[in-house]
């Protein structure tokens, strides 16, 4: 049986689709059991029913409060018994208790080189700061927004001509190639959190994560 995934999405659901790609490729041995939006309209839905994927929708705007959202996500998820969750471009805050629940069991991504611009509008934030690089990095979630363990980090340099658009192109393309070896590392149980860091191949990894280079 190949290793049980739960992916969250709110939008297109690009990265998603590079876990489908390579999880038919067969260059990734994992069973993504069900994809799950807080937004109905995600074309990251179509992709997964494209692909034959179960789906689920839970409106965060139907629950009363962010934990009610938080304990029915939970629910959803939890039917599938995932070894991993993975927030693929999921664009909700999360409390403490679910980042607790999943505790060095979730990853997500984030496109910018962490710490540095966490939040959001990270392309226009990291070109108007004068940066000479940006990038994207895959983190273990915490509770606190985007300052998880960092897995591994790819990064691009800024153009003199650079828009946040053209920004976002580049840094997509890494995240297709990043995010996939990611989970592949973690579902191969290679990776492990300690106090000390992510270990990866029983090697403690840098701060900022494995330097991916092209
Ligand atoms: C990506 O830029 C990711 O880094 C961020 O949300 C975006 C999701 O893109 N967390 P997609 O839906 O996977 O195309």
């Amino acid at each position: 049986m190949s290793f049980p995934v739960v992916v969250l999405i709110s939008g297109s659901g690009s990265n998603l689709q590079a876990l489908i790609d390579q999880s038919l490729s067969g260059a990734l041995n994992i069973n993504i059991c069900a994809v799950i939006s807080n937004k109905k309209e995600a074309f990251g839905l179509q992709r997964a029913q494209l692909a034959g994927i179960p789906t689920h929708v839970l409106n965060h705007k139907d629950y009363a409060s962010r934990e009610l959202f938080d304990l029915a996500l939970k629910e959803c998820i939890d039917v599938y018994q995932p070894k991993l969750v993975v927030l693929a471009g999921f664009m909700r805050i999360l409390t403490a208790d679910f980042t607790q629940h999943y505790q060095d069991r979730m990853l997500n991504i984030h496109p910018s080189l962490l710490p540095k611009f966490k939040g959001l509008d990270t392309h226009a934030r990291a070109i108007a700061a004068g940066e000479e690089y940006h990038g994207v990095s895959v983190h273990f979630v915490s509770a606190e927004l985007d300052a998880g363990a960092i897995i591994i980090q790819a990064k691009t340099q800024i153009s003199i001509d650079e828009t946040p658009e053209t920004l976002a192109q580049k840094v997509h393309k890494l995240e297709h190639i990043i995010y996939p070896e990611a989970v592949k590392w973690f579902s191969e149980d290679r990776l492990v959190v300690k106090e000390t860091g992510v270990w990866l191949d029983n090697t403690l990894l840098p701060e900022n994560g494995f330097q991916y280079s092209s």
